[in-house]
Formats: C-alpha cells, structure tokens, sequence
C-alpha cells in the first residue's frame, strides 16, 4: 500500500461516498424546495456509479491510504441495493470502519437489513423534536415519531447511533437542551452542527450561526459538561461528557473552529467524481476515466496527483473570502 499526503502534509484516510443525490426530504440549509422542485433534474441512472464500479474505486482509494469509509447521500437509504453496497465495501481488505448518514425516515423498515449487510453504526440527521419547526426545516412535513421510531429500531438491532443536529439561530436553537435531555436519556451520543454556508442557495450568514461555545454555555448550565480527549487524529467533533456520566455530546465547529488542519477527507460523488473539500467546485471524474478504459495503476495515479495537490482549506480561509465563490451542493456529497 502506498500511503499518500496532500500539499499540506495531510494524509489520504477517509472516503465519503454519496449514492445518490436525491432525498425525500428539502431542508432549507440543504436542498430548498424553491430550486430542487418538481423540475430540478437528478443524475439519470447510466451516470452513476455501479456497484462494481463503486467498489474498484473503493479498493483504489483504500490502496492510497483510506481506512474509513462513509455511505452519505442525498438520502442513502432511498437505494433499494444499499444493504449489498454496504456487504461489498464491508469485505474489502483494509476497511477498518464504515457508517452511514441518513435522514432516518426509512430507517425504521430498513434497519434490520443493514445489520444484516454487516453494518455496525450509523449516524441520523435530527433538528428538533418539536413537531412544528422539524416539519419545517425538513420542507416536508415529516414527524418526528417516524425518525425517532427509526432511532430505536436502530439500536434494537444493535447498531451504535449517533444523532446530528445542524443549529440554526432562530430556527431551533430554542432546541439544543430538550435534544441534549432526550439522547442523553436515550444513550445515543447526540452532536451540534454549526450551520454552515454549503451549497448556493441556503441563503447563509453569519447571523444564523450559534457557535459552539455558545451551545456548551447553554447546556452547561442545565446539565453540567467537562471536556473529553478526542478519540483519533482529525476527530471532526469536539467531544464533552456530562459530569459524572460517560454519557458524551460532539460539537462540530466548522464555522467558529475550523478544523482544515487534519482533514484527511476525500469525497466521491454518485456521478463518480473525485472533490477533494466541502467547499469546492473543483472535481475529478474518476467514472470517465474509468469508462475510458483506464487501469487500476492509472487510476490510482491520478487521484495521488489530485490528492497530492490538495491545499482545501475552506473554512480556515471563510472570513477572508471576499467573494462568493461557486460550490459543489451537498446533496452530491453528502456532509
Ligand atoms: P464519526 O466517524 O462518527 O466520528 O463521524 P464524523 O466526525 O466523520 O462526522 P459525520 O460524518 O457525522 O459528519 C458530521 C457533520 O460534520 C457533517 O454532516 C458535516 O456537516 C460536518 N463535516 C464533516 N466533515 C466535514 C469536513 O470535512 N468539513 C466541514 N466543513 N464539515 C464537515
Ligand atoms: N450546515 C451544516 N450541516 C449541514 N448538513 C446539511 N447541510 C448543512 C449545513 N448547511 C448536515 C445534515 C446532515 C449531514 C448530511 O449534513 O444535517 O447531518
Ligand atoms: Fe436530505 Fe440530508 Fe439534505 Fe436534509 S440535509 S435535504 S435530509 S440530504
Ligand atoms: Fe476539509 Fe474543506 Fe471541510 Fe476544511 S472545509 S475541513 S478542507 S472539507
């Protein structure tokens, strides 16, 4: 294997594959209703990745160094085939740990047969308990019970749950205690997500954003916290137990502590191409050269010389940006 590192000595540790770009769900900091509505048009299927093909780029990408792998969408588990590309990617040699991220309103029926496949944790997307603003923020009137209902079918199988909630000023920060309260009881550890400005069209700003200190504040004083190590090298999320407890909560504090510094994360779409940050409309598209008939060695050349000259370091550089500059949507690359 040959470990590779980009321009800023970070290494090549994680892959975050989407399998698809659509969601049954349009939050507004996501995929707003007004521009992904009835007309906007998703990848047709003979430009996605096929399950082969998905997993010749795993083995490439794992050749160079990747060790951890995240099945992200859109909404992964729209897939009928997520269960058998959950088992692929499972069994290739070198994959020490894969997790899913999903919105949970499939999560419910779908729960057992990600077990089955071999998975052993997974990460769901939760804004509020509160039936009015989650029915909101997720443009689709979606309740609650159904995610929470996929929560505990989850950890019924087995599956460590972790919850991700994005907080937005006005919006559910009036949320953050009632979320802690409730997954602390649970046993899940819950992590708050500043807002940030992906995408160009979840109309960001600075305003809307609570930052992490902030939140600790505000839980600190119902339900005191100390601070945690982090588990490994480029841990996304600062980690804080509640005193007395290992019970834990994450912060990820891309706006207010951006942690460009370790990201070791690549990022390939459901298209097949290669975006070496978040925040880019830089791509490489590893399905053409695929197509064309490239081999493992060149394939496996091209993406150590994108990798190598990688200097991504978006949310270090945001407040010096002066302009706004054209990014990839999130729902192509998952978070
Ligand atoms: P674990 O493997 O469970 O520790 O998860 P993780 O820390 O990789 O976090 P997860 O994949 O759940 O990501 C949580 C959120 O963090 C994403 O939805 C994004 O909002 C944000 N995030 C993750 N990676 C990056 C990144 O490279 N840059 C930025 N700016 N945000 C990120
Ligand atoms: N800011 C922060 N997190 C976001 N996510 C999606 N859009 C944003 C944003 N603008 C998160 C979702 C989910 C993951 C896929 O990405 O909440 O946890
Ligand atoms: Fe769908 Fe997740 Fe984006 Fe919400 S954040 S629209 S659930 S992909
Ligand atoms: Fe990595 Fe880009 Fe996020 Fe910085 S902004 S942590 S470089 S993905």
């Amino acid at each position: 294997m040959s470990k590779i590192e980009d321009a800023l000595h970070r290494p090549l540790r994680d892959l975050r594959i989407s399998i698809t770009d659509r969601c049954n769900f349009r939050c507004r900091y996501c995929m707003p209703e007004e521009v992904f509505g009835p007309d906007y048009l998703f990848l047709p299927k003979d430009r996605m990745l096929t399950l082969p093909e998905m997993e010749r780029l795993t083995r490439i990408f794992v050749s160079l160094g990747v060790e951890k792998i995240r099945i992200t969408g859109g909404e992964p588990l729209l897939r009928k085939d997520i269960g058998e590309i959950i088992s692929l990617i499972r069994h290739i040699e070198g994959v020490k740990d894969i997790a899913v991220t999903t919105n949970g309103s499939l999560l419910k029926q779908r729960a057992k047969e990600l077990k089955e496949a071999g998975l052993k944790r997974i990460t769901v997307s939760l804004d509020s308990l509160n039936e009015e603003r989650f029915g909101a923020m997720n443009g689709r009137e979606f309740p609650v019970k159904g995610i929470l209902e996929g929560i505990d079918a989850a950890a019924s199988e087995g599956l460590k749950v972790k919850v991700n909630m994005v907080v937005q000023k006005g919006v559910n920060d009036q949320d953050i205690v009632p979320m802690a309260a409730y997954f602390k009881e649970k046993g899940h550890i819950l992590r708050f997500i500043e807002f940030m400005d992906v995408g160009n069209s979840n109309g960001w700003n600075l305003q809307h954003v609570v930052p992490s200190k902030q939140i600790i504040e505000i839980i600190h004083q119902v339900m005191p916290l100390v601070p945690a190590e982090s588990n490994y090298y480029g841990e996304v999320a600062s980690r804080y137990y509640y005193q007395g407890s290992t019970d834990e909560i994450g912060l990820i504090s891309s706006v207010t502590q951006a942690f460009c510094g370790t990201c070791t994360r690549a990022r390939l779409s459901a298209e097949g191409h290669l975006y070496t940050c978040l925040f880019t409309s830089a791509k490489t598209d590893l399905l053409g050269a695929l197509r064309s008939g490239s081999s493992d060695e060149e394939l496996k050349e091209l993406i150590t010389e994108v990798w190598s000259q990688r200097q991504d370091r978006y949310s270090e550089l945001r407040s010096e940006l002066t302009e706004a500059m054209p990014k990839v949507e999130m729902s192509h690359i998952g978070g």
